[in-house]
């Protein structure tokens, strides 16, 4: 079996959702590896998904990961598979109770050096995971272009001497502004941006929702905001950073350029906007992605660092 070029590492989840009307969906695909996967997907490659995996995983969605992503690199575990209720209020607020007892493993499982993960290489990786696992994912995969996205729990701890930790061995970290502004406990996206370099950071992507993103590569005196891709209606925000992280790696990989890695993110991420949880890959990809890619680009607006 050939070895995909980009790999997805992260948690998988089974998300029981309540809408604040009272309504619910059931038994969603979601999860940060798994909308990082997508994310890999809608700009046009096939990504390895890399994670902990219950056994009693349902069919359906067992058919779906099969479908779209190379599985080879799913442990499967004893352990029931990883579930919670996502309870959303009018304000957008997601309440998250987990309906398993053992959640851990899912959260950073596999180890880098587990044997049951065949990949031997990989061109692009996306790595949702607390800092002290970056060097562990850097050794396995040396030549790899490795995205780190600090998962929500550790920026909110602050600990930058940590985070620096996570740094040193990221070829591309990508916070979102909330996240960011408490680690560094200063509000302003570009100072923000000036401390992510200065700390090291080769390539930035600083996630700030409805306004989009901010990028910027290390030793280059311009960032670049990309805006937000409009979508009409939006269903669910939760996974779009996720989705934005899977898009910018195919982007730097393929254009070698920050401003349109953030455009593939941009595009990548709206797609999962109109969707309760994981956004399938639609029919007319092709088309929709460069609509969307373009739409990005068009709105780019570069500013001195
Ligand atoms: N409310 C929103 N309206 C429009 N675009 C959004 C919205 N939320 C997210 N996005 C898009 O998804 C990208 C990533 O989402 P973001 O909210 O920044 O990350 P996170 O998932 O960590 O909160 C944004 O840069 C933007 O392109
Ligand atoms: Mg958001």
């Amino acid at each position: 079996m050939p070895n995909p070029d980009f790999l997805a590492i992260g948690s998988i989840i089974i998300d029981d959702i309540v809408y604040p009307d009272g309504r619910t969906s059931m038994g969603v695909l979601g999860g940060g590896g798994t909308h990082a996967a997508y994310g890999i997907a809608f700009a046009g490659e096939k990504p390895g998904l890399v994670g902990l995996v219950g056994e009693d995983l349902p069919g359906d969605i067992r058919a779906r990961v099969e479908t779209d992503f190379d599985c080879a690199g799913l442990v499967w575990t004893h352990h029931p598979q990883m579930r919670g209720w996502q309870i959303f209020e009018w304000n957008g607020v997601r309440n998250e109770v987990f309906r398993v007892e053992v959640i851990e493993p899912f959260m950073y499982g596999p180890a880098a050096d587990c044997p049951e993960v065949p990949f031997k290489r990989a061109a692009g990786i996306t790595l949702l995971r607390a800092p002290e696992h970056v060097a562990d994912w850097r050794a396995r995969f040396p030549d790899a272009m490795l995205l780190w996205e600090p998962v929500r729990v550790f920026m909110l701890s602050a600990d930058h001497e940590a985070f620096l930790r996570g740094i040193a061995h990221a070829d591309i970290v990508s916070p979102n502004l909330h996240e960011a502004q408490t680690m560094y406990g200063i509000e302003d996206e570009l100072e923000i941006m000036r401390r992510l370099l200065a700390d090291g950071v080769k390539l930035a992507a600083l996630r700030m929702g409805e306004r989009g993103s901010l990028v910027a590569r290390l030793g280059e005196s311009l960032a670049h905001y990309i805006p937000a891709v409009e979508i009409a209606d939006i269903v669910d925000q939760t996974g779009a950073g996720n989705t934005y992280c899977g898009g910018f790696l195919v982007g730097i990989c393929r254009e070698r350029d920050v401003a349109a890695a953030g455009c593939y993110g941009a595009a990548a991420a709206s797609f999962t906007l109109e969707h309760v949880g994981c956004a399938r890959l639609p029919a007319d990809r092709d088309a929709e992605w460069e609509r969307r890619l373009q739409e990005a680009r068009r709105g780019l607006r570069s500013v001195l660092l």
